[in-house]
Formats: structure tokens, sequence, C-alpha cells
């Protein structure tokens, strides 16, 4: 097969800080063995995440420049909104700091207690903005999206049934919108096909219930709609992306992701009572509605991203390299998420160390090995994400234990993931040798974010790993 390459070349590097395995050990103590508390310089190749790590062209370093930083009315907040309006479809734009600033604005709008949220599994930010307004999220995905090795082309799919039932169950008056995530970013970058989100629409308008879209990755889901779903093959991203638009009444957004930049999100709509209402919440937590949080070069470079972000060689490069790394690992026969998903390679901590019970935090053990073994930074999404039951206080339970290594858009070439892809496999060589954690600080919300651990050698007295980390442990 005939190669292909980025459709773009290299203007400016950042150097990366190679580090000794003494100096690891040392970081990762100070962190209390959790990825997030890591400082950057101490990384080597950085997959925590996709969010806000993205590389900017140089158009979007120009725009930047040219940006107008007026308080109120800019001209980039006008060129903002256009890009938004002419590539997503929708003609009310609110800008936000980040995703979750419009998670912040949609639900305190549309929720009250005791309403309940369908949506096609959670996000961590998304639900506590939910359950902050006294609602309560509940998952309407298809069960395949639960089980990691099972393959199906749309794995974000809602489940008709499960959605049905919740509507007719709390009633519909109960439930002010339906969410779904396009990609689903903790089922593994898994998108919802075209048929399925004409199908929830359906639905949502026999009940007469407001449709919601979480569009931080819907440029991801609208090239594998491109590639999987029988009658897209030669329709341009750009159009995929405004019909599945076109099924929503609104959006939240982290701009982060998709629009290729490093901060910013924005809250879309079509209807203008809501716009109303944003603009009224969005003065009080973001800034004036035409701003909400972030500069005019922001926005600028927002505005530019969006443009970018539909290039059908770009995205098709973007997804090409996921690929590339999640190739590398099946091939190596390392348990993963399958089918390999938009934004990232997910690890299947249950499966790669299965020596580990729950509560051992199978995956903070293995994002935190492998950054031992060669400075690749990864995150958790398992059962440390999930957080408490809010009402409970249990342990959420949670199907999928996950080491997410995220690939950042633009930023590292193959030879990166070529260097990712063994050290991950040389660690499943020695996977017996990695030790559960134990966590001796826990935050009461997201606590993903800064919980620490330490390691539990507990039945591993002689592993070299465990042993090693406990000593530091002990001398720190
Ligand atoms: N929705 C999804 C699907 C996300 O992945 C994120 C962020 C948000 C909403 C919130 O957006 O961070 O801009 O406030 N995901 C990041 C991640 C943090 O690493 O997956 P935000």
């Amino acid at each position: 097969m005939r190669p292909t390459a980025e459709p773009w070349k290299v203007k400016t590097v950042e150097p990366l800080r190679m580090t000794t395995r003494a100096e690891r050990e040392r970081a990762l103590a100070a962190a209390g063995y959790n990825t997030f508390l890591l400082k950057s310089e101490d990384v080597y190749i950085d997959l925590l995440t996709d969010s806000g790590t993205n590389a900017m062209s140089d158009r979007q370093w120009s725009a930047i420049m040219a940006a107008d930083e007026a308080y109120a009315g800019a001209r980039s907040f006008y060129k903002f909104e256009e890009a938004v309006r002419e590539i997503y479809g929708f003609r009310f734009v609110i800008p936000t700091h980040q995703g979750r600033g419009a998670e912040h604005l949609i639900s305190r709008i549309l929720i009250r207690p005791g309403h309940v949220i369908p949506g096609n599994m959670y996000f961590t930010t998304t639900r506590v903005h939910q359950e902050l307004q006294g609602g309560e999220f509940v998952d309407v995905i298809i069960d395949e999206a639960h089980d990691a090795t099972f393959e199906h082309p749309f794995k974000g799919d809602v489940d008709l049934n499960k959605l049905t039932e919740v509507i007719e169950r709390v009633g519909p008056n109960n439930i002010p919108y339906v969410n779904l995530a396009c990609t689903v970013n903790l089922a593994g970058g898994q998108p919802v096909s075209m048929a399925n989100l004409h199908a929830v629409r359906e639905v949502c308008d026999l009940f007469g219930i407001r449709l919601w879209c979480d569009a931080t990755r819907a440029v991801e889901n609208a090239h594998f709609i491109k590639e999987r779903e029988a009658g897209y093959a030669h329709v341009p991203v750009r159009a995929i992306l405004r019909e599945m638009m076109s099924h929503f009444d609104g959006c939240t957004m982290s701009a982060k992701k998709d629009c290729l930049v490093n901060i910013g999100g924005f809250l879309a709509t079509n209807n203008r009572e809501i716009y109303q209402a944003a603009c009224e919440e969005v003065v009080i937590f973001e800034g004036m509605p035409t701003y909400g949080g972030l500069s005019g070069r922001d926005m600028e470079a927002i505005a530019q991203g969006i443009y970018e972000m539909v290039d059908d060689d770009y995205i098709a490069a973007r997804i090409a390299q996921v690929r590339y790394l999640g190739q590398q690992l099946i091939d190596a026969a390392i348990p993963i998420v399958r089918p390999i998903g938009g934004h990232a390679v997910f690890l299947d901590a249950r499966r790669f160390l299965p020596h580990l019970d729950a509560g051992e935090f199978p995956a903070q053990s293995l994002a935190a090995a492998l950054y031992l073994d060669s400075g690749v930074r990864s995150m958790e999404r398992g059962v440390v994400s999930a957080g408490r039951d809010a009402v409970t206080g249990a342990n959420r339970h949670c199907e999928l234990e996950l080491v997410r290594l995220t690939i950042p858009r633009r930023v590292y070439t193959d030879r990166h993931m070529d260097v990712v892809a063994w050290s991950v496999t040389s660690l499943f060589e020695q996977r017996e040798e990695v030790p559960g954690l134990t966590m001796t600080y826990e935050p009461p919300t997201l606590r993903f974010f800064t919980a620490r651990f330490t390691p539990c050698s507990t039945g591993f007295p002689a592993c070299a790993l465990g042993g090693r980390l406990e000593s530091l442990l002990h001398t720190s």
C-alpha cells in the first residue's frame, strides 16, 4: 500500500527532557503515584490528555497577533461566532473558558432537583455539573460499550430500549434533555452512528425532549462515520459534521480537543430562550457573552482551528496515528479496548494486571509503572475516575478499568509512538512485578485529579518494582 504521511510539516520545536529511572522514581513518589500530579518537565512523552495539548498552525499564530482584545463586541468574537455557525450550524454561540464552563451553564439552565439526564456513558465533569444541580445521570449506551473486547463499529450508540425505558419510568417532564457525546471518551473514544443519532432524535421528538450534544470530539466521530457507515465514504467530514449537528438542539464543546487550540469552549444552540438564559448566566460565571472567559486571541485561534479541523486529510492522519500506536499493541497481544478509538488507545488494566484486584487500582498502578519505565505519562480511567456514588458514598461500580494513552494533535511523530509501544510491550512482559496501590488522600469530588497513593506491597514482597517503590517511600 502506498504510504501516506501528515499533511503538515514542523516549523517550531520544543525540546524534551530525557530523565533517568532514578529521577522518575523520585518524581513519581513526590506525585503520590498520580500521573496528574507529575511535573510536565519530568515527562518525556505526554499522553495524559489530548485536551489543550495540541500544536497550533502558523495561521492560528498569525490570527492571534491580529486579535481584538476589546472587552465587549470584539472583532475576534464575531470571527469565532461565524466559524461555529458555519461549521457546526448553530445560530447562537457563547464562548466559555473550556468545556466544563459550557456544561455548567446548560446544567444550571435546564436541570432541576429530581431531573434525570440520560446519556451515552458518563463523562466526569459533565456528570458532576448535572449532579450539582440535583440531577441524576442515567447511562443508556449499548451494552457492548462496557465490554473492552467487543468489536463494534459504533460502540457509542444509544440503546433505544434503555432510553425509552428511562423516559417511561421517570416521565418525559423529568428529563430536561438527553445528552449524547460524540465520540464517547470513557468508552474508548468510540463513535456514534448517524443512524443512531437520527433514531435518538426521533425518540426525543416523540416525547418532546431536547437533545444535546457533547461535541468535544465530534470531528473524530464524523471521520468514523465516513469510514464505517454506508453512504458516507465520499462525503466530506465537514458535511458529515453539519449533518450530525443538525440532529441536536445545541451542544456543549471543549474546543481544547477538536478545535486544535490550548484553551476554550463554547455553548451553541438554535434555541433562543436557552441562549437568552445562557447570556444571563455567562456574565456571572465566565464573562460577557462576547468573550465568556476567553481573550480575543483565544477566540481567533479557535476560529481558525475550526476550519482546519474539518480538513479531510488532517483528520484522516490524526486518526491514523492513534491507530498506528494501537495496532502495534494489538500485534504484541496487549489487551486494549477494541476497536481503536479516535483520540486514544486504552489499555485494559484488568487483563493487563490480572493479579491485582479492583481495590488495588490496577489502572492507576499501570499508569504509574509505565511512567517509571519510560517517562510516558498516561491517565487512569477506571474506578478512581468513576468516583463515589453521590447518595451512598460507595465506590461506583465500573465495568472498564483503563489506562488512556491519549494522543495530542499534530504534536508527536510516529517515532514517539514506537517508543510508547515498546515501553508498554516490555512492561507487559514483566507485568507480574507491577504492584497495586492504596489511596492515601481522597478529595471529595473529581478525585482522580488530586488523589494520592502509595504502593501496597502485600503479596509482592519479592517484587523488584514494588520493593523499589516501597524503599523509596520509606526514605522520603
Ligand atoms: N466532555 C468530554 C467528552 C471531555 O472529554 C471533556 C474533557 C469535557 C467534556 C470537559 O471539557 O476539559 O474543556 O472542561 N476531557 C479532558 C480529557 C479533560 O482529558 O479527556 P474541558
